[in-house]
């Protein structure tokens, strides 16, 4: 049996179908970015009415390719916070609709708990990880819009340890591609241009590395890029381009890397991971990998195709709270925010 994933929370609508075990069978997705270029940004009215165009068909090829009919699905998973009001809404009511004509339960997922269990997703005919899914667990969440630390204490119980106080570490990236010249989508190609890059070439802060506790800021390395480029003369030359990038970066992974191992420390946990968009950088990869060898902690990352977001991570955090049978009524209500109960 499948449970159906439904993620409408930004721009992109996606969906997909997969078991309990984190096989997905198919992932689909409908892309809106070029939509919003012109506008220099996501536009929430014409997001919402892209989802509304988008999700009917779209679901239709999804099963059509997998071959699966509703009598395969055992639950509909639904993302309802934190995220776009309108764009939310029009997953949750088509959820709400599909679980009314089919009868099969509802389940909503909250955005970031769908992205903490993307590193058990699997392909198809590959070996299961989810007996590896094992609690506690600290997960460190980067996106565009999110840089947080989470103690996962059990499947549906979780407190964030710190969060940015400012940007997030996926905004500064984008903001710092953009002011090089580099632009859209600013994350994987500074991702790229670091890797030829020497990271010792510019010295860029790293805010509330010192600091106690779990949070962040990145608002100080922003600026600090765009005042050290602004001095640059322009256009910037390729060699430039990636030590800038090589070192930006190097900045904010230093960051991620001080504050995730002094959660490993404090709270002892079994596995930890990285999730979110920015999970997908080469160079916070390697380095989580390293702090894995270092500090003896198994450490989980989501393949590729898996970090940015994707219903096939809220179909995986439907299954499993379907497992426990932890579903929800038809009332499912939307937030543009988490709710508090969602982390204690
Ligand atoms: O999770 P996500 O797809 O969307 C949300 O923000 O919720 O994350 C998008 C972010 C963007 O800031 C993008 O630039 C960043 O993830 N990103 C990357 C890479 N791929 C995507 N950042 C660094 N390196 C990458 N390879
Ligand atoms: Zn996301």
């Amino acid at each position: 049996m499948y449970t159906l994933g439904i993620e409408t929370s930004c721009d992109d609508t996606s969906l997909a179908l997969v078991n309990e075990k984190g096989q997905v069978r198919l992932l689909k997705k409908w892309t809106a970015d070029e939509d919003h270029i012109p506008f220099g940004g996501i536009v929430p009215e014409r997001a919402s009415r892209n989802h509304l165009k988008s999700l009917t068909p779209l679901l239709k090829k999804l099963l059509d390719e997998a071959g699966i009919s509703f009598d395969q699905v055992n639950a509909i998973a639904v993302t309802n916070r934190p995220g776009l009001l309108g764009s939310l809404i029009v997953g949750v009511v088509s959820a709400q609709t599909l679980s009314l004509v089919y009868n099969k339960p509802l389940i909503a997922i909250n955005h970031l708990e769908g992205h903490m269990y993307s590193p058990w997703l699997i392909d198809e005919g590959a070996e299961p990880l989810v007996e590896t899914l094992v609690f506690p667990q600290v997960c460190l969440i980067v996106s565009g819009g999110h840089t947080q630390i989470v103690y996962m204490k059990k499947l549906g119980d979780y407190e964030i340890l710190g969060s940015t106080r400012d940007d997030a570490v996926g905004e500064a990236l984008d903001k710092f591609s953009n002011v090089i010249g580099l632009g859209f989508p600013g994350g994987p190609k500074v991702d790229s241009y670091a890797q030829k890059g020497d990271p010792k070439t510019y010295d860029f802060p790293r805010p509330m590395i010192k600091e106690e506790g779990y949070s962040f800021s990145f608002s100080g390395l922003k600026a600090a890029g765009a005042r050290l480029v602004e001095k640059r003369p322009q256009p910037l030359e390729e060699e430039d381009l990636e030590n800038l990038c090589a070192s930006y970066l190097e900045a904010a992974v230093d960051v991620l890397v001080v504050k995730l191992k002094r959660a490993l420390l404090d709270y002892k946990p079994k596995v930890f991971s990285v999730v979110g968009g920015v999970s997908a950088n080469s160079r916070l990869r390697k380095r989580l990998q390293e702090l894995s060898e270092e500090s003896g902690v198994e450490f989980r990352m989501p393949l590729k195709k898996y970090c940015a977001d994707n219903g096939a991570m809220i179909a995986l955090a439907g299954a499993l709270r379907f497992q426990q049978q932890k579903t929800n009524d038809l009332e499912v209500k939307v937030s543009a925010r988490s709710l508090p109960e969602d982390f204690s």
